[in-house]
């Protein structure tokens, strides 16, 4: 017999199909009556597949006594109420490194992409400026820059290997410092952005990193700084980055992730300095099949009595 199984909201869908191919599979964000559906299932859910725009938060744990074990898509947790899950004894599985690459790869096209005018570039063509007007106004080379990671985890890391090889020079902040890492450490934001061109934001979400990229780690990056995020939007303080450009003290933006997402601010939207993105860090498709495939095994490996293969907490 099919074990059951709570999808909080929309999935990938080829681990959508594999998931009802093995489960039978309830639909939360499709059920009418929401808490009526919690409560027909409350005395057999064990076990949730959830991802970053649901997550799950407490109250729901706790219309789910029977609940053991949720199963996230994402690497960033921070839709999770973790504590809760930890505090009721509900594991939770994430996804990391199989999305760590094609992260990266994005933060630094982000950062190419507003110093060398890519976008704009792409636009001027398109709109047939280019024989009319001539040559486009000339961009910022990244060649020698300083390249300021915020968080220095699997992405930060995969980050800064790409930078070494744009010839930038590798600095950064967490809560720790590396001892196996050779690059320059800053416990402070503020003292790390003064030092950088680029400033990288690579840190979990949640609430210890909100507005960690504060409007003074904005000020000291400065008008010929560029901020990129590809973590999560809440770990800038957004009002403050989009004033700082529009009054030209912060040099330009690549943005992939935002405080109310999919709600972007609009005034980003006609700045030549910002490149934006609909948060894509994992969106391709090798790695969304990977993503759901460990999300997939996590699953399997709870309901065989297996410790889960990648267990957050
Ligand atoms: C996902 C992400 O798109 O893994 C993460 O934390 O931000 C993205 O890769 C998102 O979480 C899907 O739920």
């Amino acid at each position: 017999m099919k074990r059951e199984l709570l999808m909080m909201g929309p999935m990938y869908p080829v681990t959508l199909q594999e998931l009802e191919e093995t489960y039978v599979v309830h639909k939360l964000w499709l059920a009418a009556d929401r808490d009526a559906l919690l409560a027909s299932l409350a005395d057999r859910i064990d076990a949730v597949a959830t991802s970053g725009t649901k997550g799950i938060d407490d109250a729901t744990m706790g219309k789910l006594p029977k609940l053991k074990m949720i199963s996230h898509f994402g690497v960033g947790v921070d839709s999770i109420d973790t504590d809760a899950a930890k505090r009721r004894g509900i594991m939770v599985s994430n996804t990391p490194d199989v999305l760590t690459d094609d992260v990266a790869d994005l933060a630094i096209g982000l950062l190419i992409a507003v110093s060398r005018k890519l976008v704009v570039g792409d636009r001027y063509v398109r709109e047939g400026k280019w024989q009319p007007k001539g040559p486009m106004p000339l961009a910022e080379s990244v060649q020698g820059k300083t390249l300021g990671i915020l968080g220095m985890g699997r992405i930060g890391r995969a980050i800064a290997k790409r930078g070494e090889a744009f010839n930038l020079e590798i600095a950064y902040q967490g809560p720790n410092r590396k001892t196996d890492v050779s690059w320059r450490y800053f416990a402070d934001p503020v003292a790390l952005a003064k030092e950088c061109d680029y400033l990288v934001a690579a840190c979990p979400g949640g609430e210890s990193t909100r507005g960690l990229v504060s409007r003074a780690v904005l000020e000291a990056l400065g008008p010929k700084g560029v901020v990129v995020n590809i973590s999560r939007g809440t770990v800038i303080d957004e009002p403050a980055m989009v004033q700082l450009l529009q009054e030209g003290k912060l040099g330009g933006a690549g943005l992939d992730v935002f405080e109310h997402e999919p709600k972007v601010p609009e005034a980003l939207f006609a700045m030549e300095n910002v490149v934006l993105q609909p948060h894509v860090g994992s969106a391709t498709h090798p790695t969304r099949k990977a993503m759901g495939q460990l999300q997939i095994d996590n699953l399997a490996a709870y309901f065989s009595g297996k410790p889960l293969v990648s267990r957050f907490c």
